[in-house]
């Protein structure tokens, strides 16, 4: 479980994150929502560490992140996937896999690949091919696969589905699910494209200009057609 508490954080004059709190459950998909400029990405930099809070608190798995540094995270389970399907270019899709093994501070071994090989099948098929022939959806596969190569309880998702094809955006959501279903994972999934974000959610969180204006059921978000109009587009 992932508490925030009263976050605060911002750039200068930037009120990024306003005063914001809500829970993930352990096996669930939080959905974080809103629009562009919302607060989103600075929730989930500032969850990871990667972004220094202003005051609040953040809780997982016991701890007080507050206190870590980030290059501890993966050990405590939690593992970010940020926005943008960085990976390292020069490099093989499994040499990227392997970069993904080491957060948690054990060598990757054969089996750990095969997990993600089995999760997705076109990354096998391309695992001695350069990272850069890789299509947008193969590259966001890569980038969910390495961070599964630490073996996380949380994965922190960052936009996801930007400029995929809805088909492929329907995959990876698919898998996200599967991976919640048959191995307890939790996910929080932070996304502009909210109607999809709620079809494979269980609660979701909307953030306007840094604050909380909704924490519901995704059905109960997805009914509320005033919500959906002000805040999430569709
Ligand atoms: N590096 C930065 N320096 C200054 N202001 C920033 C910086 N990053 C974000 N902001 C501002 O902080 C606020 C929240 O931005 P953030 O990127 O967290 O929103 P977001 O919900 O992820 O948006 P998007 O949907 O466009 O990704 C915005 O007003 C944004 O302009
Ligand atoms: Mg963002």
């Amino acid at each position: 479980m992932l508490e925030v508490q009263s976050l605060c954080a911002g750039y200068g004059p930037v009120r990024a994150l306003d005063g914001v709190s809500f829970a993930a459950a352990e096996g669930q998909v939080t959905a974080v929502l809103g629009a562009n400029g919302a607060g989103k990405t600075t929730l989930l930099r500032t969850v990871s560490r990667l972004h220094q809070a202003r005051s609040g608190s953040v809780r997982f798995a016991g701890h007080d992140l507050s206190r870590l540094p980030a290059e501890r995270l993966p050990a405590l389970g939690l593992s970010h996937v940020p926005e943008g399907r960085g990976v390292i270019t020069e490099l093989t899709v499994e040499e990227n896999l392997r970069l993904g093994g080491l957060g948690r501070g054990s060598r990757p071994t054969a089996a750990d690949l095969d997990r993600v090989y089995d999760l997705f099948p076109p990354l096998a098929e391309r695992r001695d091919a350069a990272a850069t022939t890789l299509s947008g959806g193969e590259r966001q596969m890569l980038v969910v696969g390495r961070a599964l190569m630490a073996k996380p309880t949380m994965l922190l998702l960052d936009e996801p589905s930007l400029g995929l094809a809805p088909r492929v955006v329907a995959q990876i959501f698919d898998l996200l699910r599967t991976l919640v279903r048959e191995q307890g994972l939790s996910v929080l999934l932070v996304e502009q494209n909210a109607r999809s974000a709620l079809s494979v959610a269980d609660r979701g969180v909307v953030l306007n200009l840094g604050r909380v204006v909704a924490d519901e059921p995704a059905e109960v978000l997805a009914g509320d057609t005033t919500l959906r109009h002000a805040y999430l587009g569709f």
